[in-house]
């Protein structure tokens, strides 16, 4: 079974609630309908009813009666919500005034929801920049005890099974922080780890990436991938991690064997974590265009 249909299979188990902000956006519509029809979760839609009855109505989608819709102008919970945002961010001074404006904009509203507990998760960014999707969320949502910083990670599945886990590697972070310093670059390797297991579904082998492999190259750039693979390292002790590696020390075989023969992970990475953001993004983008890989993601 391909990792699509065990991800759907997973999700059909658990049946969440997920909410859709961008109800009005014809390929986020489309797929809620997709959803509902082949139960893979109980779909919540953050708009104008009768604008998405005839939206679907001109798509042909006959499963969109079946969604929850949320007015974002008009519902029950509203001044709730807004009690719990200014609760949530008195501490930077926001008034019940901004608060009841912004719990409008469904992106805001979606990530209340959420620690609201009304809802499990949100699906969003198809027509919205991936830093104003993430910006409500990092407020109103936060992070999961012991993280500081989210990241995005990328499940690869490669044409050539030859690499990584027959052909299936992780990229991270290809999405949130352009320039992490050694403590978040240490974090997102952490994450990753636990993204593989979850959702790839494999164990995680890590390379932490950089243009040098084992001190070849002196600089602060690789200092940094160094230091935060001592940090993952001395946090958690069970993660199979190493660094600094090139990337074909990290992948080809005969290459990691070459040049640090005394490597667990070297030529058997199935993770790659990239130092900051322009490697992880052009990455992502340039295995996908050039290499024919599909890319699914990022998953925060
Ligand atoms: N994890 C957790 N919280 C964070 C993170 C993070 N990675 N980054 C910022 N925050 C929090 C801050 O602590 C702050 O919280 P506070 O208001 O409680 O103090 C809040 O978010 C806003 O922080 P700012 O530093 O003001 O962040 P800003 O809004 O300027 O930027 C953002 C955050 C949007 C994620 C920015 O880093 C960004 O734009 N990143 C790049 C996104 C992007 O364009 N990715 C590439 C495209 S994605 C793709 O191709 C798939």
């Amino acid at each position: 079974m391909d990792l699509v249909e065990k991800i759907k299979d997973k999700a059909r188990q658990e049946f969440k609630k997920i909410v859709l902000p961008e109800s009005y956006e014809e390929r986020t519509l489309r797929a809620a309908d997709i959803i509902i029809s082949e139960k893979i979760a109980q779909i919540v839609l953050i708009g104008e009813k009768e604008k998405i009855y005839t939206d679907a109505s001109r798509l042909g989608l006959n499963n969109i009666s079946k969604a929850t819709i949320i007015n974002p102008y008009d519902h029950e919970k509203k001044d709730k919500y807004v009690d719990l945002m200014v609760k949530l961010r008195a501490h930077k001074g926001l008034t019940r005034e901004e608060a009841s404006k912004l719990v409008e904009d469904p992106l805001v509203l979606a990530t209340v929801m959420i620690k609201n507990g009304d809802v499990d998760g949100e699906l969003a960014g198809a027509d919205n920049s991936t830093g104003d999707v993430l910006r409500p969320a990092f407020q109103f949502v936060g992070t999961k005890p012991g993280i500081s910083v989210v990241s995005g990670a990328f499940i690869m599945i490669l044409k050539d099974k030859e690499f990584g886990e027959d052909g299936m590697l992780v990229f991270a972070d290809c999405a949130v922080n352009p320039d992490p310093d050694e403590q978040q670059l240490a974090e997102i390797a952490i994450s990753t780890a636990h993204t593989t297991k979850a959702i790839a579904g494999f164990d995680p082998k890590i390379a932490m990436l950089s243009f040098s492999t084992k001190g070849s190259a002196k600089h602060e750039l690789v200092d940094k991938v160094v230091n935060a693979t001592r940090i993952a390292q001395k946090a958690d002790p069970s993660l199979d991690i190493d660094g600094e590696l090139q990337l074909d020390a990290a992948l080809v075989e005969s290459v990691g064997l070459k040049k640090c023969p005394e490597s667990k992970i070297a030529g058997k990475a199935n993770v790659l974590i990239f130092p900051d953001l322009q490697a992880g993004n052009i990455a992502y983008k340039m295995a996908e265009r050039l290499a024919h890989a599909t890319a699914f993601g990022p998953v925060l």
